[in-house]
């Protein structure tokens, strides 16, 4: 089949052409977007990431010039209009799980960059500054972390944080418990009122969103540490700049951005950045920041690829992939 791949980055034609076996991919740096959907004319398929756009018109415009199959190399597929596809008649894939692992890592990675001034602390050493003044962390054994979402990432992350002595809550409506972690299940609102650190594992939904705002920010502990991992939509980002300012949230490690699509995987270092609630974020000095590499690693990427691959020769082979995004999956039935 004749594959058009879109927002390519070298690593991703790495990984894919490793693994097709079988396929044209055709590969574009461009993101998808209505202005760029015409260079997927003549091509069965449209291989997508989480900043390509696909409102009804990109999806109308992608069947017009003969795709059939859109195949998302991503886990999450909030920014896709699946009633749109479906009544394009183009069916779509996913990757749902390549190692959660990755992300549930560089949760905690960005947890502890935050506790101990990583960053801060190397950029000083670099400086020949070495004062402690302004660096004091604090243990994270003995801490009460808050997960909102227990997915397969939520449960690894509350593993790890077992490891470190923390004791764990989860706000999950759909999460069974899991004997092998010591996790307390409980509702948002617990999370909010006992949590040190809250942490988001849950995907985008219309329930989801902003789910942490100016209301529930207002619940939570003096000086929380607030994460997120998983959708930049989760949070109210003006109400969790106020919420720094006045010292509510004391730490924010964020590896996703509400309005990202605008500015990462691109190497905009030459660039003036126009969002300007983006840009006040990067003020502050206890917020951390990673431009969506959460799941950037060897074996997520080697497991994407793969996938992405599986999918698209059973669409080829005429079979109905288990990775497909039914409309069961969708309403959670
Ligand atoms: P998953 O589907 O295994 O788990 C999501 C969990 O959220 C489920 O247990 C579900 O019941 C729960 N959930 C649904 N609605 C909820 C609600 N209203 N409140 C609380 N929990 C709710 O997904 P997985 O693999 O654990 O991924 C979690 C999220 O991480 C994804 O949705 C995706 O947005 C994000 N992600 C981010 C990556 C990155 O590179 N930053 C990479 C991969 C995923």
């Amino acid at each position: 089949m004749k594959i058009a791949v879109f927002s390519t980055r070298s690593y991703d034609q790495y990984y894919l052409d490793r693994a097709n076996t079988a396929h044209e991919l055709i590969y574009f740096n461009n993101h998808l977007r209505p202005e760029t959907v015409r260079l997927a004319e003549g091509c069965e398929v449209a291989c997508v990431f989480v900043n390509d756009q696909l409102g009804r018109p990109v999806i109308n415009a992608l069947a017009a010039g003969g795709v059939r199959l859109l195949a998302l190399r991503s886990a999450g597929f909030n920014h896709v209009d699946l009633t749109a596809a479906a009544d394009a008649g183009i069916t779509v894939v996913r990757v749902p799980a390549y190692s959660p692992f990755a992300v549930a890592e560089h949760t905690v990675a960005l947890m502890l960059g935050l506790i101990r001034n990583i960053p801060r602390a190397h950029a000083r050493v670099r400086e020949g500054n070495f004062s402690l003044e302004g660096l004091l962390g604090f243990d994270l054994h003995g801490k009460t972390a808050g997960l909102i979402g227990l997915g397969r990432i939520g449960v690894l992350v509350a593993k790890i944080l077992n490891g470190f002595g923390c004791r764990v809550l989860a706000a999950d409506p759909y999460a069974r418990p899991d004997n092998n972690a010591a996790i307390e299940l409980v509702d948002n609102q617990s999370i909010f009122s006992q949590a040190d650190i809250i942490t988001l594992h849950c995907p985008l939904t219309p329930q989801t969103h902003h789910v942490i705002d100016a209301t529930t920010i207002e619940q939570m502990q003096d000086g929380v540490m607030l994460i997120n991992t998983s959708r930049g939509g989760l949070i109210d980002t003006q109400a969790v700049i106020k919420g720094l300012k006045t010292g509510r949230i004391g730490h924010l490690g964020l590896d996703v951005y509400e309005e990202e699509g605008d500015l990462f995987f691109d190497d905009l270092s030459d660039k003036i950045i126009s969002d300007d609630i983006f840009a006040r974020l990067l003020t502050f000095p206890n917020v951390l920041i990673t431009g969506h590499q959460a799941f950037f690693t060897h074996e997520a990427l080697t497991a994407i690829a793969d996938t992405t691959m599986v999918n698209i020769d059973a669409f080829a082979a005429g079979q109905r992939s288990g990775n497909e995004i039914t409309k069961e999956l969708v309403t959670g039935s």
